[in-house]
């Protein structure tokens, strides 16, 4: 094969983030904007990112990670190209670098290997997330929605809720920076983290519980309860906290931020009759996306 490419879903994060780094359960769900990657045959040795040398970089590193575990010996070059605004907690660092992922498989081996992918992702994401739980590159190959806990894996759940309200708060940063920002809470406060992930533990399984009845109020009062303990831990912000009391008074059910926090992000659950009315009010401050959860993990696509 010459060329090929695959593309992979972003996610958002409904419950659990940074506690899922130290082995608790998180709620995740693939999302309706998508990376795509495009990977060719390239006259030069070497893994080259839109014809330049980037060692650097998630997709690179990805591919590189095949190339080296098959003896590859040709040269390849990659193309990107992403709806998922980067650095904001959508996940869009781990869409790459399983897409990438995958049309590296699909050229190397003429095949999706998703176990290869997986591990070639994961190093990818190595490079941006000091120590990923592994949340993001499982979502963005697997899609739809589920549970994740880093010693058991994923597991596919029923998720009740049909589209999503994202509010950028148009602050970038970084996640390596936030996962280091709660170890050194931890640090500070071990006891009172342990606490924490304990009661991040019983969110989560009420969240299921919720979910399993469909009653999405007491789902928005279990988001809210989740932004406190991410508050706590020191990784929200005054942009997330406006957003999210601007959500509750145009009549969110709930809202948190979703991913690494520090800025980035804000989910908030809505009422499908009022979605677009709450999203064009707050678009009037912020970049609003309403997107569609359970979204198709990794797969190929035409050249
Ligand atoms: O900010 P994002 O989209 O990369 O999400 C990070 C999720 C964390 O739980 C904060 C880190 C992780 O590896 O699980």
């Amino acid at each position: 094969m010459e060329k090929a490419a695959a593309s992979a879903p972003g996610k958002v994060i409904l419950f659990g983030e940074h506690f899922v780094v130290y082995d608790k359960p998180a709620i995740v769900s693939a999302i309706d904007l998508r990376a795509r990657v495009e990977i060719s045959i390239y006259s030069r040795e070497g893994v080259w990112l839109r014809e330049k040398r980037m060692s650097n970089h998630p997709a690179v590193r990805a591919v590189e990670y095949i190339v080296q575990s098959k003896g590859f010996s040709s040269g390849l070059n990659i193309k990107i190209s992403s709806d998922i605004p980067p650095s904001v907690g959508l996940g869009s660092s781990a869409s790459i670098a399983v897409s990438s992922a995958a049309a590296a498989s699909l050229i190397v081996l003429g095949r999706l290997d998703r176990e290869l992918v997986e591990e070639a992702a994961f190093e990818g994401e190595k490079i941006v997330h000091y120590n990923p739980s592994g949340i993001d590159t499982t979502i963005a190959l697997n899609g739809m929605g589920g549970l994740y806990r880093r010693s058991i894996g994923f597991t596919k759940i029923n998720i009740p809720i049909e589209k999503i309200l994202i509010i950028d708060t148009g602050r970038m940063r970084k996640t390596g920076e936030m996962v280091k920002r709660v170890r050194e809470y931890m640090e500070r406060n071990p006891e009172r983290f342990n606490e924490l992930l304990m009661i991040e533990e019983k969110l989560v399984n009420e969240a299921l519980d919720m979910f399993k009845i469909g009653d999405l109020e007491g789902v928005g009062r279990l988001m809210l309860k989740n932004q406190e303990l991410l508050r706590e831990v020191g990784v929200s912000s005054n942009e997330i906290e406006e957003t999210v009391r601007l959500a509750l008074a145009s009549g969110a059910y709930g809202a948190k931020l979703t991913g690494g926090g520090g800025g980035g992000c804000v989910i908030c659950l809505v009422d499908e009759d009022i979605m677009d009315r709450v999203s064009k009010n707050i678009s009037r401050f912020f970049r609003t996306y309403v997107v569609r959860l359970l979204a198709e993990g990794v797969r190929e696509e035409k050249v």
